[in-house]
């Protein structure tokens, strides 16, 4: 047992009725973060939001006609910066969704927020627009540090905001990130306790990474941003876990952390290979039509997909059927980060072979794979730092 195991004993398992989720983009922010990559755009003039509802409801219906009769169980609103849409924005890609699909009673429909007293304001209406779950980015509990991460919110806004969030929704979560230049795992501690005095049900706790072709990458590149070693990374991430599993949030994803059953609905849709569609420009999907299982993709910059969707009625610029081979690794890469690992039996249905025993016993002897009691593959909490070479062994 470790500690992502529930002390009763019982494993999580995957649920077996299909899942389909929604996610929605909306690719548009106040000022970019030197650290962030993700498809987001800073405008001067103000967005027409109608012309915008009517591009996603549009790209909501061809994407219904390929894919019909599905129930939708989760809605994902993701950015750039969705906290900055109208509420009437929200609930005019809601009533779409709901036009074309039956959506299911129990639907968890989660909004990314930025925690500034401004969004905050709008929580009331993107709930009564049907939202029940936001997501908000926290980042950091110290001034001086948002403000190197280029953050437009101080600590005590960011605190109100969660305060805001506890009394508009049923659900809540907020996002970190560590392994910041010169943490120490002390402070990193310290910083955590604070944030779970403000946590909910769910926590998502980022290692800051270095993406390139950002300003943070040409810093790093130049020795003006120092990132932990290898070893005080280990001990950031290591103290993450004890931490948060003394208080009830055990990681459930390498980096998620939920109570048992508070777990992000949408994000399980990827991680355990369900089908979700993927909305907005820069939006990714994954559909299963015909028995095959497509990968699509549409234009990434707002104005030319809006163009692109006003003349087709999708932003569509790939849509590929993936291989067994491909589906399969997938499969491993999605499902290996879930604390529930993966059932090895759907892998070998999915690659058409099952996988190399010879690697699985390798990388068990080295501590980092383990069998469940329920016959469930998964990486032990000393294999999640390096889950990238497990997979990449696994799928060889
Ligand atoms: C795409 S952002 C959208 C949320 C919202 N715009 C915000 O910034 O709060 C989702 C989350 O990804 C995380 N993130 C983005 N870039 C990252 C990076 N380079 N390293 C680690 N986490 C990152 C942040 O924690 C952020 O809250
Ligand atoms: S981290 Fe969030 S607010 Fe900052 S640029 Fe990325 S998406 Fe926008």
């Amino acid at each position: 047992m470790d500690s992502r195991d529930s002390p009763d004993g019982l494993e999580a398992h995957e649920s077996d009725a299909p899942q389909f989720g929604i996610y929605i983009h909306w690719p548009f922010c106040l000022s970019k973060c030197p650290y962030c990559d993700f498809n987001s755009h800073v405008r001067r003039a103000a967005i027409d939001e109608d012309r915008f509802v009517r591009a996603f409801a549009a790209e909501i219906a061809t994407t219904a006609a390929r894919a019909p009769d599905r129930t939708v169980s989760t809605i994902f609103f993701g950015g750039g910066t969705p906290s900055l849409m109208q509420p009437a924005t929200v609930g005019g890609i809601l009533d779409a969704v709901a036009r074309h699909w039956r959506v299911a009673p129990e639907v968890e429909i989660t909004l990314e927020a930025n925690p500034t007293s401004v969004e905050a304001s709008r929580f009331r209406g993107y709930r009564a627009a049907g939202v029940n779950r936001v997501s908000l980015g926290v980042q950091a509990l110290d001034d001086r540090v948002l403000k190197e991460l280029g953050r437009q919110h101080t600590a005590q806004e960011a605190i109100e905001a969660v305060c805001v969030a506890r009394s508009a929704f049923e659900r809540y979560s907020f996002d970190l990130i560590y392994a910041r230049p010169q943490q120490t795992p002390a402070e990193w501690a310290d910083e955590l306790k604070a944030a779970l005095r403000e946590a909910g049900e769910h926590l998502s706790l980022y290692q800051l990474t270095i993406e390139p072709e950002t300003p943070f990458a040409a810093l790093h590149a130049a020795g003006k941003l120092g990132v932990p070693d290898d070893d005080t990374a280990r001990a950031l991430y290591d103290t993450t876990q004890e931490i948060c599993a003394a208080h009830g949030l055990p990681a459930y994803e390498i980096s998620n952390h939920a109570q048992p059953g508070a777990e992000c609905r949408h994000n399980l849709v990827y991680w355990r290979m369900h089908e979700y569609a993927g909305i907005g420009p820069g939006a990714h999907g994954r559909l299963d039509i015909d028995g095959d299982r497509h990968a699509t993709a549409t234009e990434k910059r707002p104005e030319s997909w809006l163009t692109r969707v006003e003349l087709k009625g999708h932003g569509l610029i790939t849509d590929e059927v993936l291989t067994r081979e491909e589906t399969a690794d997938e499969f491993l890469l999605m499902g290996l980060r879930l604390a529930e690992g993966i059932d090895p039996e759907r892998y070998a249905a999915l690659a058409g072979r099952p996988l190399d025993p010879a690697r699985v016993a390798a990388l068990r002897e080295n501590g980092l794979v383990e069998t469940t009691p329920a016959g469930r593959l998964r990486v032990s909490l000393p294999g999640f730092p390096v889950l990238d070479a497990v997979v990449a062994d696994l799928a060889a």
